[in-house]
């Protein structure tokens, strides 16, 4: 997710803006860039890589004098969602002559057709983002009152933005807004400062103003003006920021790994943004460049990746084949780039990589496109080498994940391949009234996933009664046995508890030989086809006395009375069930983690990208 800060007051900006670059670093980015406002001009430098080079070219650049002097100034950490990671796509992008300058956090959905217009209109582009596009419109506003462009702009936008902007002919003003990015300004003394988030900014207020989606404000060292579009004043109230520095960075959570829980609801948002079309009740993944003649013509699809990027992987089989009758094999990337795979034209591989980087699934990308398969990347990290060298593929969308254990990824790879399953059903034999359905229950995902997320405290409560256990089983059948198998690594990898998923049925093929007491198993209960099969598994367990925790659909008596424990999820059809089901299952290993006083968002022997073999 990108990163904003901005400063106007009676201290010079430059040191202030890099320093609360570096507060925001934890966020993931891969460029950087400042605008700083001097008496005379509008000074714009910007960086690919860390915030240190940024500050490093600074030196080199801008004397130091000159540096020392501008009083106002804006800067940005860009996590790449359109335009790969270049310094002419880093922010702050500049129009008006080089005269305005605007930084931007989200996602300008009609970006192009805007672009068009505006090049009808002689401007120059010299970039591929659609933040650029919002640079040049505000400056075709700007008739001597800065505001008043910035409202006519973002009037003609679709999407989500927070954004900063400030022009040599506004001198002392920095124009803020907001919609589905947060913004935040830091009221000081003779001296305001505008932040995406508080940690950039707490060093030097804890008196902060929240804005409000449709909020724009005027901002000065004497403070801000906040106002709708229509230019009607609001009034928003000053709070005090009670969180230390470090705690501001995961934005009042204990963990990174708890804020992207509980995140997934705006990240899956932006997933799904743009990509459903209601009418022909298909997907827009305009990524993958494959016509729908294209797509009918797939015969095969091979899934490759590892870890959690797997699990999803294997979801994806069961939505690919249910809805496209599409026969979907997942694969182990290492297994697949050493069996010598027997994949050809027919084929369409799609590498699964939250990092885009894990080695084992770039070199299975690599014999695909070998072998002369459609290779495709569902990636978060725009521009990484598997999102390269696919050459086709999604994007999450999902914003940077910063714990090691994987959690809004997978329910984004999910949503990703469900909306895939989507477009490749309707080139195929699913109806438009099907589709149409479907549409409507992925637009429905974060709803259903906050009401998980209201269940918290319910699911650190059962976690209690188990954090003490060496083991654990995690049961499922159909599309719910890879969210056993995902449960079971979240588990694993972050409490350290030997957990293993397993198919219901497969219990009494080996495993139930190790059910006992001690032995709790978690059953994935969910109201959809299977359940009754696997209740029956549960009563084997139970009959051990293994304590049983059911993951049931609300309001399911029958599953509740099977078991020791219950974890109530809203009612889904069988395809959206394991992107509900991992948020619990993801909470549940959270709290058992940190009752055991484990390392959470760095755990032992555990990189957040595997780029070795
Ligand atoms: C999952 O919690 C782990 N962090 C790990 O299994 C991860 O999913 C795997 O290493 C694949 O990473 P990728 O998605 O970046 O390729």
């Amino acid at each position: 997710m990108c990163g904003i800060v901005g400063y106007v007051g009676k201290r010079s900006a430059c040191d202030i803006l890099i320093n609360g670059l570096r507060r925001l670093e934890y966020r993931g980015y891969d460029s950087a860039g400042v605008a700083l406002l001097t008496h005379e001009r509008l000074l714009v430098v910007k960086q690919t890589g860390k915030v240190a080079l940024l500050e490093k070219r600074l030196a080199e650049t801008v004397p130091a004098a000159v540096r020392e002097q501008a009083r106002i100034g804006i800067a940005h950490t860009r996590w790449a969602t359109h335009g790969l990671p270049t310094e002419a796509n880093a922010h702050p992008h500049v129009a008006d002559g080089g005269q305005l300058a605007l930084v931007h956090n989200g996602i300008i959905e009609n970006y192009a057709t805007l672009r068009r217009q505006l090049e009808t209109r002689g401007c120059v582009f010299v970039s591929q983002t659609d933040t650029e596009v919002l640079a040049h419109l505000v400056s075709t506003f700007d008739t001597g009152d800065l505001l008043a462009a910035v409202s006519q702009a973002l009037k003609r936008v679709e999407g989500t933005y927070g954004i900063a902007v400030v022009s040599t002919r506004h001198p002392g003003q920095i124009v803020v807004a907001r919609k589905g990015s947060p913004l935040v300004v830091g009221i000081g003394d003779n001296e305001t400062l505008i932040a995406s988030d508080v940690s950039a900014i707490v060093a030097h207020t804890r008196q902060v103003i929240y804005l409000q989606d449709g909020d724009v404000a005027l901002v000065t060292a004497e403070g801000p003006q906040i106002y709708t579009l229509d230019n009607m004043p609001v009034d928003r109230a000053v709070a005090n920021v009670e969180w230390e520095i470090g705690a501001a960075e995961k934005g009042g959570y204990e963990h990174f790994m708890l804020k992207e829980i509980f995140e997934q609801p705006a990240a899956l948002q932006n997933t799904i943004r743009g990509r459903l079309d209601l009418t022909l009740s298909t997907a827009i993944l305009s990524g993958l460049s494959l016509s729908p003649r294209e797509l009918a013509a797939i015969q095969r699809l091979v899934i490759v990746a590892c870890g959690t990027s797997l699990h999803a992987g294997m979801v994806g089989k069961y939505l690919f084949e249910g809805l496209a009758d599409l026969p979907t094999d997942p694969e182990q990337a290492a297994e697949f780039r050493y069996c010598n795979p027997i994949i050809g034209p027919d084929d369409l591989v799609i590498a699964i990589s939250q990092s885009g980087e894990t080695a084992d699934t770039l070199a299975a990308v690599r014999e695909s496109i070998q072998k002369g398969a459609l290779v495709a990347g569902l990636c978060n990290v725009v521009g990484s080498t598997i999102a390269r060298e696919a050459g086709r593929g999604v994007y999450l969308h999902a914003g940077p994940e910063i714990g090691v254990a994987s959690t809004k990824a997978f329910t984004a790879q999910v949503t990703v391949l469900l909306m895939m399953a989507l477009k490749l059903g309707r080139c195929r034999r699913l109806s438009r009234e099907t589709g149409r359905t479907l549409c409507e229950e992925i637009v429905n995902i974060p709803a259903m996933i906050q009401k998980v997320l209201a269940q918290n405290e319910a699911i650190a409560a059962i976690a209690a009664k188990y954090a003490h256990v060496n083991n654990a089983f995690f049961i499922g059948r159909g599309i719910l046995y890879p969210t056993a198998l995902e449960g079971a690594l979240k588990l694993k990898e972050i409490s350290y508890i030997h957990a293993e998923g397993y198919q219901a049925a497969e219990l009494k093929h080996g495993p139930i030989a190790l059910l006992d007491e001690n032995m709790p198993v978690i059953a994935l209960l969910n109201d959809i086809p299977g359940k009754e099969k696997t209740l029956g598994n549960v009563q084997e367990c139970r009959a051990r006395r293994a304590p049983v925790i059911g993951i049931v659909t609300e309001g399911d008596t029958e599953a509740e009375q099977g078991v020791n424990d219950v974890i109530r999820l809203p009612r889904t059809s069988v395809y959206t069930a394991p992107v509900v089901t991992a948020v619990a299952l993801q909470l549940f290993a959270y709290h058992v983690a940190r009752l055991r006083g484990c390392e959470i968002d760095q755990p032992r022997n555990l990189a957040k990208s595997v780029t070795v073999e």
